[in-house]
């Protein structure tokens, strides 16, 4: 969000500007990453061993779904980022994916749990889980919250959808543009082209 005529901090007034309809809210975003957090873990407690749980959230976008869907498992599990990049800046058409190192700790013989936002070409989460797979683990397993109705080239598809979306640029929960919005607690279409 741009410094607005509310002035150089930016206000709800000027946030609400830039929104053009909320699209879930955050009852029904609990509601189903509470479902999604059952069905995972019942896979994962026939799969996986004790200690062998590792969720992957792909920052920054999965953050606040992370955060929630972490607390619906009860097992015991570790956390490790990984931070990955295809809108910079201010762009809302993919600019390619752009990985950080990954997680640092041992992933052999591990279950792990890869975690993001949007399922939008699928690119990011192909190369994630590329990624995690030359480590060893010994299964993967993809969850996303959202889902873009889009034709893709990847051949992957996640384990776990929370919601199929349209193809407009969303924002909220985590999700943002131009690094804005994160702190929405409900998923909202940004207006277009950005006022
Ligand atoms: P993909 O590689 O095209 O599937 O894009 C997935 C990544 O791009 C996600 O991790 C998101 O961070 C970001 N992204 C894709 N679509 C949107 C959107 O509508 N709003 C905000 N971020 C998005
Ligand atoms: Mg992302």
């Amino acid at each position: 969000m741009r410094p607005s005529a509310f002035g150089a901090t930016p206000t709800l007034a000027a946030m609400h500007a830039e929104i053009d309809r909320i699209l879930i809210d955050r009852s029904a975003i609990a509601t189903r990453v509470a479902q999604m957090g059952s069905a995972i873990a019942s896979d994962l407690e026939r799969a996986c061993g004790a200690d062998r749980l590792v969720v992957v959230p792909v920052m920054t976008g999965a953050l606040v779904f992370a955060a929630d869907l972490v607390r619906t498992l009860p097992m015991r599990l570790r956390l490790e980022l990984l931070e990955a990049s295809s809108y910079p800046g201010q762009s809302t058409v993919s600019q390619g994916v752009t990985l950080g190192a990954g997680p640092r700790t041992d992933l052999s013989g591990s279950h792990v749990l890869i975690l993001d936002d949007i399922f939008d070409s699928g690119r990011t989460l192909a190369a994630v889980r590329e990624l995690v797979l030359a480590r060893a683990p010994a299964s993967v397993r993809t969850a996303v919250l959202l889902s873009k109705r889009v034709s893709r080239s990847v051949a992957m598809r996640p384990d776990y959808v929370g919601f199929e979306v349209p193809d407009e640029f969303v924002v909220g929960y985590g999700l943002d543009y131009d690094g804005w919005y994160r702190n929405l607690p409900d998923i909202a279409v940004l207006r277009q082209p950005v006022p």
